[in-house]
């Protein structure tokens, strides 16, 4: 049996809320120096000051030592621009093992990225995707399509695999890993031992639009809102019988602004386009709020209003 080779440094691009607790769990738990990418320059100092804090926590709690503290506020650092070079920023460098794009759940978006980054990466540099929903097969085929030759094409695609963690990333101890039709044993295995690395439980799910997760939840979370909707009960009652009822820690409601009501609305417009079924349809409530910019707890109201 070959020895795994094991992830000595990532990238992670996107320094939202998902890409900062991917980049954290990366330096605190699996203990390897991390960049995390953005081209906005706010995105990413907040996801410092964020990081700090949570580190500062770690120590206040007694979770990490002060030289553990340290060692991981080492192994973190910013960099502007998307990793490929395109618009702000220097490309990555061929000394990363592992990249995880962690961006918006927009389909033309992570294609885009993949298939930048496919040409500029070496092939052994695994493409993770956090994606929520959109097909990995997909992500894998852009990542070859900018090369020109059927080895280079084939090689670049096989390392494409989606690696989908959970919000708060730092709590939820799971990773969905998700190989494409392409992806090659190595890369899965090798993103599996990162999974575990980062102290995550792992599931594999075959390529099917929104995997195991998102399959069940996002038309749960649907449901609950065209409860809202048609008035049947306040958002209080429908969250409190999920946790009361159905031991849930959080009901739908309150979950769903946790997510982010535009990836909420993403992700459910990937099901309803790729299952082609009416079942996976948007609720209109959920359109309108995305609409009226109330997309949850980030901007500080949704269902609720927060602090
Ligand atoms: N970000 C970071 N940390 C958070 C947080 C947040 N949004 N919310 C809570 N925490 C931290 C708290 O600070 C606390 O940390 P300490 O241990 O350092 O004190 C810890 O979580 C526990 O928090 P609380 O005691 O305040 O509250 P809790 O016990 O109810 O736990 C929770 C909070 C972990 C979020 C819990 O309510 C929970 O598990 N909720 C369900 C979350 C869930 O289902 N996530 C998956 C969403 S789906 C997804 O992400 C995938 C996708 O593709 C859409």
């Amino acid at each position: 049996m070959s020895v795994l080779q094991p992830i000595r440094k990532a990238a992670i691009i996107g320094a939202g809320q998902m890409g900062l607790g991917i980049a954290y769990v990366s330096a605190v738990h699996a203990k390897i120096p991390i960049t995390i990418h953005d081209p906005s320059s706010s995105v990413l100092s907040s996801a410092l000051d964020k990081y700090k804090s949570l580190i500062s926590r770690d120590v206040s709690k007694s979770r990490l030592t002060q030289e553990q503290a340290d060692e991981a506020l080492g192994k973190f650092s910013i960099v502007q621009g998307d990793g490929s070079g395109e618009g702000i920023g220097e490309p990555l460098k061929d000394d990363v093992d592992l990249v995880i794009e962690a961006i918006p759940e927009i389909p033309e978006l992570k294609l885009g990225l993949f298939k930048r980054l496919g040409r500029i990466l070496p092939s052994t540099t695994i493409l993770g995707s956090n994606t929520s929903s959109i097909s990995i097969t997909k992500l894998s085929a852009s990542a070859g399509s900018n090369l020109s030759g059927d080895e280079d094409r084939k090689k670049s695609s096989e390392r494409v695999i989606g690696i989908h963690y959970f919000n708060p990333v730092p709590q939820m101890k799971l990773v969905e890993i998700i190989p494409a039709l392409q992806t090659s044993q190595n890369t899965i295995d090798r993103s599996k031992a990162f999974g575990k690395a980062c102290k995550k439980e792992v599931t594999t799910s075959s390529d099917s639009p929104g995997f195991i997760a998102n399959a069940i939840l996002m038309p749960m979370i649907n449901e609950a809102i065209i409860v809202l909707e048609k008035g049947i009960a306040t958002p209080e009652d429908i969250d409190t019988t999920f946790r009361l009822g159905m031991g849930h820690p959080m009901g739908p409601l309150t979950l769903a602004d946790l997510i982010g009501l535009d990836t909420c609305l993403n992700i459910q417009k990937v099901l309803h386009n790729e299952f082609g079924d009416s079942k996976y349809r948007p609720s209109n409530l959920l359109i309108k709020m995305v609409d009226a910019g109330w997309i949850g707890k980030k901007i500080r109201k949704g269902f609720y209003e927060y602090d």
